[in-house]
C-alpha cells in the first residue's frame, strides 16, 4: 500500500548516439588509479558506452562519518567522460560502512528468532529504521549533489537489488510500522479482525498493539496478516527507493531506476507496484544451472521485464553474467557464443542494451570467482574476444535503440501475491509451486515463436486475442471483472486451476471454487483432488494427470477433455465456454505437456496466432518495430543447423538475404526486413 502515485513524467534514458548501452558494474575501489587507465583504454576498445558506478563504495566515500573523499570517485569519473563513457551513477545505499554498523547495530535486519545478521555483508539494513533513512539519505544527497551536473552522468542507480538481503525484518520499529500501515489499509481493529478472519483459533486482536509480524513459523502464520507482512514489507522498500530518488531530484532530472530482480518469481517485492516509479525499467537475470530450459526462462523474464513498461517501451538489462556466478553450486562457465547469443536475447524483448556484473574480475573480496567482461586471465581470452565482437555487434543493430517490440497477441498474467499467498502455509498440496504454470504456458508459445506479454494481474487487456491466466490464486472482485471483460469483449481466456480461490485478503471465497471466476467458466469445483505421488489419472485423450486433478461439475460450459479413470471418471477436466463475443477456457488438472501442447495448437488455429516464424522448438524469433522497418531477431539456441525463412539485411554481418538463412546450431542473426510481415 505504498500509496504514492505514479508520476507522470517519467524522463527517458535516451540511447547513447548511434549505439546501444553496452558495458557493466564498474568498481575501480578495488583497484589501484594505475589500473582505471587500463580500464578506460579497453573499454573503448570493447566498445563499452555506459558503466554502473559507485554501487558499493559508500564506505570508500564517506569514510567516516560526516568526513568525505571525493578525490577518487572525482578521478574515475573524469576519466569516463573524457573517454566518452557514460555513467549509471549509484547511491551506495546497498552496503552500509563498517563505522555505521559499528555505531548503529540497531540498523541490521532481526531475522523471526530475533537474531541479527553479522555486518559484513550487504544490504543487511532494515528498511523501517528511521537511523538508516537518515544516514542514507544523507549519503544520497552528497552524491547527488556533487555529481547531478556532470555530463557523464546520464541515470541514477538507487542502491542494489533492494529487497535482496533485507526483504523482511522483524524487528521492533518494523512492527510498529507495521501497525501504522495497517491502521491505513483497515481503518479500524474490527474490520482487521474481519479481513484476516480472526475468529479462528479465538486469534482476534483487542488492539493494534497485539498485532506483530509473523515470526512464528510461517506455515501457522494467520494467511492475511502473512500476505499483508509480505506487502508491508515491499512497500517499506518502496518507501526506500522513494525517498532516494526524492533526494536526487532536489538536484538532478535525470532518469531514476533501481535493479530489479525478475525471473519467474514469486520475487521478494512486487514488482508490479514498483515499476510505475523507476524511470527505466531494469534488470539483473542469471541464468540457474539446475533449470535445463535456460534459454526459455530467459525469454520469460524478457516478456515480463516489457510487461513490467509502461507502454512496452524498451527497458535495459542492467546485469547479466559473462560466464559462471560464484554464487550456485556449481557455476557453470557460459559455452562458446553464449554471451552473444544471450545478450541479443534480451535486446530482442525490449532491452535497450547488454550490461553486466562486472566489468574486472575481482581478485579479492566475497565474489573473487564470479565471471567478469575482462577476466582474471587478462584479454588472451576467450571471454574478452566474445566481450570485444558484441560490443560490435549491438553497435551493428543500434537501429533498435529505442524501438518497441512487434505487439502480442497473447497476454499472460502472473502475480507476485498470488505466489507469496499459494506458496505459505497450509494448503491442499504443499509441493506446487507458483511459477510452474506461468512458465510451462509461455514455454508452448515460446516453443511456436509466438510472442507473449507477461503482464501484471491488473494490466490493461485491450487488445489481446488470448489471455492466459494460471494459478492466479489472489483474485478479487475487480480484477475477475476485468478478465470476464476481456472475453465479453471477445478474446479468449485461459484459466488455470488454483485461480480465484481467495480475495485480497488470503480468504477463501465459497461457492465452489475457482470462486473469482465461476460464472466466466461455467464450471464449478466442489472439491479439490491433489494426486498422491505416484498416482495418475488418464484423461480422455489418453494423457496422464500428476499431482493435481478435481471434482468439478459442469454449468453452461462444454467439455473440452474429460477425466476417463480415477475417482473423477466422467467428470470434465478441460472445459470451454462462450462468453460474449469471447471465450473462457478452464484448465481444472496439472496437464501433461502434450496435452496442454495440443490446447495451444487448437488456440494457435482457432485465433490465428502469429509465430514470427516457423522453425523447431528451441529456435527464437522476435520482431523489434523500429520507424519504418522491422527487425527480426532469430536465435538458434538448439544444438542443429537450422534453415529460416528472412529476407532483408543481416546486420550484424552486413550480408543480404533473400529467402533462406542457415542459422547454424547455437548461432544468431539479426535481420532488418525490406516489408513488414
Ligand atoms: C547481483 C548483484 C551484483 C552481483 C551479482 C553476482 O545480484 O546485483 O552485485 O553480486 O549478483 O551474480
Amino acid at each position: 500500500m505504498a500509496d504514492v502515485a505514479a508520476p507522470d513524467h517519467r524522463p527517458q534514458l535516451r540511447p547513447p548516439q548511434g549505439r546501444l548501452f553496452f558495458g557493466g558494474d564498474y568498481n575501480p575501489e578495488q583497484w589501484d588509479p594505475a589500473v582505471w587507465r587500463e580500464d578506460v583504454r579497453l573499454m573503448q576498445e570493447a566498445g563499452v558506452t555506459i558503466v554502473s558506478l559507485g554501487i558499493f563504495s559508500w564506505g570508500l566515500i564517506e569514510t567516516s562519518e560526516g568526513v568525505y573523499d571525493w578525490e577518487w570517485l572525482d578521478e574515475v569519473v573524469g576519466l569516463l567522460h573524457e573517454a566518452g563513457i557514460a555513467i549509471d551513477l549509484a547511491t551506495p545505499t546497498a552496503a552500509p560502512p563498517s563505522w555505521l554498523l559499528t555505531a548503529h547495530p540497531e540498523i541490521l535486519v532481526l531475522d523471526p528468532e530475533h537474531h541479527s545478521q553479522r555486518p559484513g555483508g550487504r544490504l543487511g539494513w532494515c528498511p523501517s529504521s528511521p537511523v538508516f533513512r537518515e544516514y542514507a539519505m544523507r549519503i544520497t544527497a552528497a552524491v547527488s549533489e556533487r555529481y547531478a551536473n556532470h555530463p557523464a552522468v546520464v541515470m541514477w542507480h538507487v542502491s542494489n537489488e533492494l529487497g535482496g538481503g533485507n526483504a523482511r525484518c522483524y524487528c521492533d520499529v518494523s512492527a510498529v510500522r507495521f501497525r501504522e500501515w495497517l491502521t491505513e489499509r483497515y481503518g479500524t481493529l474490527d474490520v482487521l479482525n474481519s479481513a484476516w478472519g480472526t475468529g479462528f483459533w479465538g486469534h482476534r486482536f483487542g488492539s493494534f498493539e497485539e498485532v506483530f509480524p509473523p515470526r512464528c513459523p510461517r506455515d501457522v502464520a494467520i494467511p492475511g496478516l502473512f500476505l499483508d507482512y509480505e506487502r508491508f514489507s515491499s512497500d517499506e522498500l518502496l518507501a526506500h527507493y522513494l525517498a532516494e530518488k526524492a533526494v536526487i531530484r532536489r538536484s538532478s532530472d535525470a532518469p531514476v531506476t533501481t535493479n530489479f530482480m525478475v525471473g519467474l518469481g514469486p520475487h521478494v517485492v512486487d514488482y508490479a507496484a514498483w515499476s510505475a516509479h523507476v524511470d527505466v525499467v531494469a534488470n539483473d537475470h542469471y541464468t540457474l544451472v539446475r533449470d535445463p530450459q535456460r534459454a526459455q526462462e530467459l525469454a520469460f523474464a524478457g516478456d515480463r521485464m516489457r510487461g513490467l513498461t509502461r507502454d512496452r517501451e524498451p527497458w535495459l538489462l542492467m546485469e547479466h553474467s559473462t560466464g559462471a556466478p560464484s554464487w550456485q553450486e556449481r557455476n557453470r562457465a557460459k559455452d562458446p557464443g553464449e554471451i552473444l547469443r544471450n545478450s541479443l536475447a534480451h535486446v530482442a524483448r525490449g532491452s535497450d542494451g547488454a550490461m553486466f556484473f562486472q566489468w574486472r574480475a575481482s581478485t579479492a573480496g566475497t565474489e573473487q570467482f564470479h565471471s567478469a567482461m575482462l577476466p582474471h586471465a587478462g584479454t588472451d581470452t576467450r571471454v574478452w574476444r566474445e566481450i570485444v565482437e558484441l560490443g560490435q555487434s549491438l553497435t551493428s543493430i543500434a537501429e533498435v535503440g529505442g524501438s518497441s517490440v512487434a505487439p502480442a497477441q497473447v497476454a499472460l498474467l502472473v502475480d507476485d501475491e498470488s505466489g507469496w499467498a499459494l506458496e505459505q502455509g497450509l494448503k491442499p498440496h504443499r509441493a506446487l509451486r507458483y511459477g510452474f504454470e506461468p512458465r510451462r504456458w509461455h514455454q508452448l508459445f515460446w516453443e511456436r515463436q509466438i510472442l507473449v506479454d507477461v503482464l501484471p494481474a491488473d494490466a490493461d487487456l485491450a487488445g489481446y486475442d488470448l489471455i492466459v491466466v494460471p494459478t492466479l490464486y489472489v483474485t478479487d472482485e475487480a480484477r475477475a471483472a476485468r478478465i470476464a471483460a476481456a472475453a465479453e469483449a471477445g478474446a479468449t481466456v485461459l484459466v488455470t486451476y488454483l485461480s480465484g480461490i481467495v480475495d485480497a485478503t488470503s480468504r477463501v471465497l465459497a461457492g465452489g471454487y475457482p470462486g473469482a471466476f465461476r460464472d466466466l467458466l461455467g464450471v464449478r469445483t466442489e472439491e479439490f483432488r491433489p494426486l498422491q505421488r505416484e498416482e495418475i489419472v488418464h484423461l480422455s485423450d489418453g494423457s496422464e494427470v500428476a499431482e493435481w486433478s478435481e471434482d468439478t461439475v459442469l454449468g453452461d460450459a462444454e467439455v473440452v477433455l474429460g477425466y476417463a479413470d480415477g475417482p473423477g471418471a466422467g467428470r470434465p477436466a478441460v472445459t470451454r465456454r462462450r462468453a460474449g463475443d469471447g471465450h473462457a477456457w478452464y484448465v481444472s488438472a496439472r496437464l501433461a505437456q502434450e496435452s496442454a501442447s495440443s490446447i495451444v495448437d487448437t488456440l494457435v488455429d482457432e485465433l490465428q496466432l502469429r509465430r514470427e516464424i516457423v522453425a523447431p522448438a528451441g529456435v527464437e524469433a522476435v520482431r523489434r518495430r523500429t520507424g519504418d522497418a522491422s527487425v527480426l531477431f532469430l536465435l538458434n539456441h538448439t544444438s542443429e543447423d537450422v534453415d529460416v525463412e528472412a529476407t532483408g539485411r543481416e546486420l550484424i554481418t552486413a550480408r543480404d538475404l533473400t529467402g533462406t538463412l542457415r542459422l547454424p546450431a547455437g548461432g544468431w542473426a539479426v535481420v532488418r526486413e525490406v516489408a513488414r510481415p
